[in-house]
């Protein structure tokens, strides 16, 4: 492989971090897999709007391309990857009370997390029967989801397209032909092997072999982000009970996107914030001094409509899953707050 040449107006972290020097020492590498640099870099190559522009194949291509990735790790979260990461899930010591008790400016809350099977490769190097084989065990572990949790797997393939976009447009499913995933190889064989979980209400959602093998979604209109958690947590460990996720003391849970990595969560309001929405000064000063991220209406690499945002925690890497749902919930009042000063 020659040194890549990513184009001018490429910004990622691959590129950033990718020097010659480093370059040389990890070129030639591969991972039990066989899994090497050219794939690593070929989503963020290929896709000049990339952040970070690498995707792990399997759980070694972070130590195998530590040279590269921790940077790009430090960078993005903000945590030395030589440091403990801690989890802890116990809704008990979350201290969240709802942001907006009127339902003023929250519609909804979302928390997840991504997971991936231990001794799995991740998505950009699984096989097609690999990724079946775990479906069926995704689907085997969901069918111990009792009570609130317990609902139904329905295919990717086979789904029509008019149920597909309504889940898309309702917020529950992913996306089709995500060009950053297209580039990672992440989206071989679709739709083979895809599919999601959802109980009745929808508040209780698994997206299987995304991005991720598991994302695993706790999800319900307004502001009382407990009880999201609360249910999410629940489900985790009765999955738990049959599944073992990919995890390490350094990196905590593991992940396709080095973003993801630690705690895997997102957790997320939508916002309507129509004063703020015309003083981004103000708006984006809140949002990097309490380290949250804000995405449109339809999520990742979408715009925000009629001034309402996805505002999560950026950080999911050396804060456990308390901190980094409080971080979101910080993050939330500071901005009602000011919403409610431009009045
Ligand atoms: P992920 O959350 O898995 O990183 P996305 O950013 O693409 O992926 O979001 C996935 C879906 O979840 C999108 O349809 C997005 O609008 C929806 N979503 C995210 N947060 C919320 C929320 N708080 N309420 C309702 N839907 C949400
Ligand atoms: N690969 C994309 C980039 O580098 C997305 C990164 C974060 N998002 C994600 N879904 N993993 O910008």
């Amino acid at each position: 492989m020659n040194y890549p040449l990513f184009s001018k107006e490429n910004n990622s972290l691959a590129k950033k971090y990718l020097t010659k020097e480093v370059f040389e020492t990890i070129k030639d590498k591969k991972t039990s897999l066989g899994y090497g640099l050219e794939r690593l870099i070929h989503s963020g190559l290929n896709n000049d709007d990339s952040e970070i522009g690498v995707y792990a194949g399997d759980k070694e291509s972070y130590s195998t391309f530590s040279l590269l990735i921790s940077p790009i790790i430090e960078s993005y979260h903000g945590f030395t990857t030589s440091s403990l990461h801690k989890s802890n899930m116990n809704p008990e010591d979350l201290d969240t009370p709802n942001p907006d008790k009127e339902g003023m400016y929250i519609l909804s809350t979302r928390i997840r997390v991504g997971r991936n099977l231990e001794n799995m490769p991740l998505g950009a190097a699984i096989s097609k029967e690999e990724r079946n084989r775990l479906e069926a065990m995704v689907v085997d572990a969901l069918s111990l989801l009792e009570g609130e949790l317990a609902g139904e797997y329905y295919a990717l393939d086979g789904m029509s397209k008019d149920v597909q976009n309504r889940l898309i447009k309702d917020h529950f499913l992913f996306k089709e032909g995500d060009r950053f995933l297209e580039y990672a190889g992440l989206n071989r064989d679709w739709p083979k092997g895809r599919g999601i979980y959802h109980n009745i209400n929808k508040t209780f959602l698994v997206w299987v072999n995304e991005e991720d093998q598991l994302r695993i979604i706790s999800m319900q209109e307004g502001g009382d982000i407990k009880e999201v958690f609360t249910r999410l947590v629940t489900a985790i460990k009765r999955m738990e009970s049959r599944l073992t996720f990919s995890y390490s003391e350094k990196l905590g849970y593991i992940t396709s996107c080095p973003t993801n990595l630690g705690t895997a969560m997102r957790a997320s309001v939508h916002i309507a914030l129509p004063n703020l929405s015309n003083r981004m000064d103000k708006f984006t000063a809140i949002t990097k001094q309490y380290h949250l991220q804000i995405r449109g209406i339809d999520g990742e690499h979408t715009q925000s409509k009629g001034h309402i945002f996805d505002i999560s925690n950026a950080r999911r890497l050396g804060v456990t899953e308390v901190q980094a749902v409080e971080e979101m919930y910080h993050g939330v009042v500071a901005l009602i707050a000011a919403e409610k000063a431009l009045d």
